[in-house]
């Protein structure tokens, strides 16, 4: 898998466009206010030291592998520590996360692995207007996410526990319309695409989707591949470590890989 994701990155710096490249004035806005912004928010500095907080935590968890499983961690019986130091997103990752929530005003958000919270209180930081819903298979994990978002103050985010198979139905029929989501968990091509094909029916023409870790292996390479080829997606930005799709029919199908600016792929996901 690692040889996969080397190759893929050579290939993907081969093949990308810069900044300078972009055509579209839609695209041009969304380099400009999302990935190119350096804005800085006080919520970043507060939720970055909950993720030290819980890098130093040596607290010990019994976990249970929902997903494709860790690279780095084979031992069910986990420290919080290791946990937040192989599981979590980034943060250069999670301001694009938040800039878009935020650029985009997205009121109603879904992400698919909450882990230890870091990602969701990013999205839900955005906007105190939103509600972000988060699903997490492992209670234990889950707990510790509740517990950061507490500690954060943050009272837009619902954590449901339990299989991503057994609740992802409820929780679309509850939100109803969902401006974004996050697909962070169980990364595996025919699960990624049974989880799509569940959440497409709550999209609508604005809804934005993110998708994390796009070449973590040629299972999710595919996913990927298939979810931009879908007719009723118009572009698709590959950022190598994330893809993020736009359904709206004003913009001419199109699929683009950018080289990030402030975010840096290669400082992540390669080994992750
Ligand atoms: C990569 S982590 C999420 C990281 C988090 N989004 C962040 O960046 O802070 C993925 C999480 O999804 C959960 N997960 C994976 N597959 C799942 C499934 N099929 N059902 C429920 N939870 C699952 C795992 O337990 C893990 O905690």
């Amino acid at each position: 898998m690692w040889w996969y994701r080397i190759k893929s990155f050579f290939k993907f710096y081969w093949l990308a466009s810069t900044k300078y490249n972009v055509q579209s004035k839609f695209l041009h806005e969304f380099v400009v206010h999302v990935l190119d912004t350096n804005k800085n928010y006080y919520a970043f500095e507060k939720i970055e030291n909950e993720r030290n907080k819980l890098k130093s935590n040596q607290e010990k968890v019994d976990v249970s592998d929902y997903g494709a499983g860790s690279v780095e961690l084979k031992s069910n019986h986990r420290k919080i520590a290791e946990i937040a130091n192989t599981s979590l997103s980034e943060p250069s990752k999670c301001k694009i996360l938040f800039q878009i929530a935020n650029h985009f005003q997205c009121k109603t958000i879904l992400e698919l692995g909450t882990s230890l919270g870091i990602s969701s209180s990013y999205l839900a930081s955005a906007n105190s207007n939103s509600v972000v819903y988060t699903l997490e298979g492992d209670s234990s994990i889950a707990s510790k996410a509740s517990e950061v978002h507490q500690s954060l103050g943050l009272k837009n985010i619902k954590v449901t526990v339990g299989k991503f198979d057994d609740n992802l139905l409820k929780v679309c029929r509850d939100i109803e319309s969902i401006d974004m989501v996050f697909l962070d968990g169980h990364h595996q091509r025919e699960a990624t695409m049974a989880y799509y094909e569940t959440i497409r029916p709550y999209c609508h023409a604005n809804t934005i989707i993110v998708v994390d870790d796009i070449y973590w292996s040629a299972g999710m390479t595919d996913a990927w591949q298939m979810i931009t080829d879908k007719k009723d997606v118009s572009l698709s930005i590959d950022l190598y470590d994330i893809g993020i799709v736009f359904l709206k029919s004003e913009l001419s199908k199109q699929f683009i890989r950018l080289v990030p600016f402030r975010y840096k792929p290669w400082k992540i996901g390669l080994f992750g």
